[in-house]
């Protein structure tokens, strides 16, 4: 494969008849920078990020994207989309500072955390981030101390019930409670300049986004009646960011474009922006891991109905309580690291073997395990795989929100490393992005072998390709205007 080296990353260029399994493939053999050629490995394609910015621009062109950094940190990410001009949401003076670094105005970050430690928010005015969120009284009073003139975007409740990881049980004003917080406010001659909600992480209503909307607009009439601007809407995060969504990001985006019609038609003098996490990296990641360890055992035992003087390891030998096997496999990532996110994001994950099977090969009862000592270490409780023999890989695409960022090493496994593909036609964009860099190169790794082209015939396929930009048109991708917000407010 070719790569292209800039002074701001490095990446792999691949065709438009690569596919993810060729990527990997490649790297199986291209191994030098994994410290064992056994450990797991991300492959982070940056057409998919820089597609998700186009897909965001074409279907919600009067929302300004701020990037939720929590939920993917990685300085790749951060640098590509500081290229492409979107703002930034972000939680702690170290996701602010991250994105200072990139030399992002300040006015391009939301200080989204309505609960802020004091030095944060110190660090927040010194470094002139004047965007902030609030939702509770205490937080007015101590902004009131530290920084008293930011500018306030009230966070208000909204009906998180259907998504995936809830907000409302820890942040957000009830309605109930807003005009007195509206109140507090004025008293304290804070500037409130908007609302700002979110309805929940992983939004599995679309619904939710048009009735939140007109809250937001009954919220803003009653500040601007306090003589509040109320001239910024934030709409928060929650949008779908994986290939396998069940509600697609275009039923999320009708929805809110109807609503803001309705309540904040254009010309309304309304700034809206929104908050989107995995929307963007969600499926930009792919994550390899290596089967380490495999164990057979009778497949009653495996769904656990053991008698209690009886454990799964004296009976892994030889399976006798049931014809067919049960296979445990323990592989080299796991819940103390990228899969974190099926505790913490209540995530779901689909494993997709790399080896090639006919389709008529026998399916068993299957769980995957991670690496650490913990029994709490489970990946996948049930699933029907092939048998696998020590050594193949598993994949698992959808990797790129809320996993590698809250990661561990726990038990002394380290995270994986990341190689970082690009489409070749997305190469005159990059260009584009970086116009100040002049260490481009594009050169053809000698150590590379030829990727042979995308097979479909497999038992369990990893089908999808990276993205290919099929456009070089720049102006596709940025949020142009760029965002300014100082003169505004
Ligand atoms: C304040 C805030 N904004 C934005 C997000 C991003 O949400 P999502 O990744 O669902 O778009 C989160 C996620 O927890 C959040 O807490």
């Amino acid at each position: 494969m070719e790569k292209l080296v800039s002074g701001n990353f490095e990446a792999e260029v691949y065709s438009r008849e690569t596919g993810v399994r060729d990527i990997i493939e490649d790297k199986l053999v291209n191994n030098s920078d994994r410290e064992d050629s056994d450990d797991a490995f991300f492959i982070g394609d940056i057409g998919d990020l820089v597609a998700k910015q186009k897909k965001w621009l074409t279907h919600l062109p009067r929302v300004e994207p701020f990037y939720a950094v929590k939920c993917n940190p990685d300085p790749v990410i951060l640098k590509v989309l500081a290229a492409l001009k979107t703002g930034f949401d972000c939680a702690s003076k170290a996701e602010i500072q991250a994105v200072l670094n990139l030399g992002v105005h300040p006015s391009r970050i939301i200080f989204a955390n309505p609960c802020k430690q004091k030095s944060h928010i110190r660090f927040a005015a010194e470094k002139g981030v004047s965007m902030m969120t609030l939702d509770n009284e205490a937080e007015l009073y101590k902004v009131k101390q530290i920084f008293p003139k930011p500018n306030w975007c009230y966070v208000m409740l909204t009906d998180d019930s259907s998504a995936q990881c809830q907000l409302g049980i820890k942040f957000g004003c009830h309605t109930k409670h807003t005009p007195f917080l509206l109140d507090k406010a004025k008293e304290l001659e804070l500037n409130v300049i908007g609302v700002s909600f979110h309805v929940g992480s992983g939004c599995r209503d679309a619904r939710t986004f048009g009735e939140a909307i007109q809250d937001a607009k009954d919220t803003m009439d009653r500040g601007k009646r306090l003589g509040f601007q109320m001239n910024l809407l934030d709409i928060g995060g929650g949008y779908p960011g994986q290939a396998s969504a069940n509600i697609p990001f275009e039923r999320f985006c009708e929805v809110i474009n109807e609503a803001l019609a309705e309540h904040f038609p254009p010309g309304c003098g309304t700034r809206i922006i929104a908050e989107p996490g995995r929307f963007y990296v969600a499926s930009a990641f792919t994550l390899a891991v290596n089967v380490t360890t495999k164990r057979v055992v009778a497949r009653d035992l495996q769904t656990f109905k053991v008698p209690e003087s009886e454990d799964l390891v004296s009976n892994s030998v030889a399976p006798d309580r049931c014809e067919e096997p049960a296979f445990m496999y323990y592989v080299n990532d796991g819940v103390y690291g990228s899969f974190n996110c099926l505790l913490y994001d209540h995530a779901t994950v689909e494993p997709a073997l790399l080896k090639e099977r006919d389709d008529c090969v026998p399916t068993f009862s299957t769980s995957i395990w991670g690496p650490s000592c913990d029994g709490l270490d489970r990946i996948m409780e049930h699933c029907l795989l092939p048998e696998l023999e020590v050594g193949e890989w598993i994949v698992f695409q959808d990797m790129g929100a809320y996993t590698m960022c809250a990661g561990s090493e726990f038990n002394g496994f380290k995270r994986p490393i990341c190689y970082y593909v690009i489409p070749e036609t997305l190469v005159p964009v990059i260009q584009n992005l970086f116009p100040d860099d002049n260490t481009y190169a594009c050169y053809t790794c000698k150590e590379s072998t030829h990727l042979a082209p995308y097979s479909p015939t497999r038992a369990i396929p990893i089908a999808r390709s990276p993205s290919i930009i099929d456009s070089d048109d720049f102006t596709l991708y940025s949020c142009s205007p760029p965002i300014t917000v100082g003169a505004e407010f």
